[in-house]
C-alpha cells in the first residue's frame, strides 16, 4: 500500500456518512498526528454540525490505516506537506508529538488554514511568536489546546475573578503531580521530542487555567528546579501505565517552579510524574486580598457579615474529559466561522511557554532568570 493517499483504506470504508462528513458541512478539517489525543478530536468533532474531517497524517502507516478506517476519512497521507498542498484544508489540528506542532502549524498557516495545536503551544517562547506572526500575516485563526479553562470549575472561579471577588491575587499555586504516572505510550519520555517532562506535559494545563482565572498578567522573572531519579531506571513496581522505556527517557521526573508576574503577583508550580505523595494532586489555590479559592473542589475562601466563609456551589455542571474538548473545539470552530472570541488564543500559549521555559532555563542555570519582553 503506498504510504500517501491510502486509496486501499477506502475499501473498508462503510458506505453510511458519519455526521463530520455531513454534505453540509462547512469547514474541511485536516487531522495531523493520529494518536492518543486525535480520537478525542474526532469524538468532539463528530458532534459538531459544522465540520467534516476529510484528511488525516500521521507517519506510521498502520496508526494511519487504523484511523482512517474508524473515524471513515477518506483521504490518507504520511507527509502534512502533501497533505496541505492536495487538498487545502480550512482548519488542521495539530496533534503530533509537541516537537512538530511549530513547524506543522506554520505550514498550515501558510497554506491559508486555521490551526489548533495541540498543548504545549511548541518547544519555545521563540516558535511560539512565529507562529503568532504567521497567523497575523495571513489572517487566520491560531487556537491551543487548553481544554481546562472551559471546566465548569474554571468558569466559575474566572467568573468571581473578574467580578473582583479575590481582589487582586498574590499568590496561585499549581500542581500536576502523579504519584506514578509517566506514560508508556508515544514519545513522552524523550525531551528531544517533547521539550521536557511532566511541567511542560501536565504542568501547562494547571498553570494555564491558574493564569487565565488570575487575568493573564505578565510573567517577568523565573525560579526552579528540575529532578530526574526514577524514570531512567527499570520499574518492577505496579502503577497503572507499566513498562515506559527507561533506556530513552531523559526528561525530569519531578520539576518546581516560581513566577513572578508584572502585578507583583506569583505562582508557585509544581509537577511530577513519578513523585513519592500520598496520592496525584490536579489542583491550583488562589489567594488575593479580599478572597481565595481552590479548583478541585471547586470553593471561594472569604468574609462575609463578619465571618470568614468557605463558599460551595450549590450546583455545577458536570463535563468529562470528552466534553472538554468539546467545548475547546466548539469555541474554536465559532471563533473561525463566527469569529467569536478565542477563549484559549495563541497569546496564551506563549505566555505560559514563557514561563515553562523560565523554569527549564532556571534550573539549568541554578538561579532566577529574566523573562524578557516581547
Ligand atoms: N490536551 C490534552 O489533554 C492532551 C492529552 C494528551 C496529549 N496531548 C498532546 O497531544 C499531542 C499528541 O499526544 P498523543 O498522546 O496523541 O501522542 P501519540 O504518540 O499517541 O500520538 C502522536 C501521533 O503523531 C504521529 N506523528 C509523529 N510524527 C508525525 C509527523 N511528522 N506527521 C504526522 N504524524 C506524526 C505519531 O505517529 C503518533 O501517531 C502531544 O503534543 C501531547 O502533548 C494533549
Amino acid at each position: 500500500m503506498e504510504k500517501d493517499n491510502m486509496e486501499s483504506a477506502k475499501s473498508t470504508l462503510t458506505r453510511e456518512a458519519p455526521s463530520h462528513t455531513a454534505a453540509d458541512a462547512k469547514l474541511q478539517v485536516a487531522m495531523v498526528g493520529c494518536g492518543g489525543i486525535s480520537e478525542h478530536y474526532m469524538r468532539a468533532l463528530a458532534g459538531i454540525g459544522r465540520v467534516a474531517v476529510v484528511a488525516a497524517v500521521d507517519v506510521r502507516e498502520d496508526t494511519l490505516a487504523h484511523f482512517q478506517q474508524r473515524h471513515h476519512v477518506a483521504q490518507g497521507f504520511s507527509d502534512y506537506k502533501k497533505m496541505l498542498s492536495s487538498i487545502h484544508p480550512d482548519v488542521v489540528c495539530v496533534c503530533t508529538p509537541n516537537l512538530l506542532h511549530a513547524p506543522v502549524s506554520i505550514a498550515a498557516l501558510e497554506a491559508g488554514a486555521h490551526v489548533i495545536t495541540e498543548k504545549p503551544m511548541a518547544l519555545s517562547p521563540d516558535e511560539c511568536e512565529l507562529m503568532i506572526k504567521t497567523a497575523r500575516q495571513m489572517k487566520r485563526k491560531l487556537g491551543v489546546g487548553f481544554q481546562y479553562r472551559f471546566h465548569p470549575a474554571t468558569q466559575m472561579l474566572k467568573r468571581a475573578a473578574d467580578m473582583g471577588q479575590f481582589g487582586p491575587v498574590m499568590l496561585v499555586r499549581c500542581q500536576a503531580m502523579r504519584r506514578r504516572g509517566m506514560p508508556n505510550w508515544g514519545v513522552f519520555g524523550q525531551k528531544k521530542l517533547q521539550g521536557g517532562g511532566p511541567l511542560i506535559d501536565i504542568g501547562v494545563h494547571v498553570m494555564e487555567m491558574a493564569h487565565y482565572v488570575m487575568g493573564s498578567p505578565r510573567p517577568i522573572h523565573a525560579s526552579g528546579n528540575i529532578w530526574t531519579f526514577a524514570g531512567n531506571r527499570p520499574n518492577d513496581v505496579p502503577c497503572m501505565w507499566p513498562g515506559w522505556n527507561w533506556q530513552s527517557h531523559d526528561i525530569e521526573d519531578l520539576a518546581v517552579g516560581q513566577i513572578r508576574f508584572d502585578n507583583g503577583a506569583v505562582m508557585q508550580v509544581e509537577a511530577s510524574f513519578i513523585a513519592h505523595i500520598e496520592k496525584d494532586q490536579w489542583n491550583f489555590q488562589l489567594s488575593g486580598s479580599r478572597g481565595g479559592a481552590a479548583w478541585d473542589p471547586p470553593q471561594i475562601f472569604t468574609n462575609h457579615a463578619g465571618t470568614m466563609v468557605n463558599i460551595t456551589p450549590a450546583y455545577l455542571p458536570t463535563m468529562d474529559f470528552d466534553g472538554l474538548f468539546t467545548a475547546k473545539l466548539e469555541n474554536f470552530v465559532q471563533a473561525v466561522l463566527d469569529d467569536a472570541p478565542l477563549e484559549a488564543p495563541a497569546e496564551a500559549g506563549l505566555a505560559i511557554q514563557e514561563m515553562i521555559d523560565g523554569i527549564y532555563r532556571s534550573a539549568a542555570a541554578g538561579r532566577e532568570v529574566d523573562i524578557p519582553a516581547r
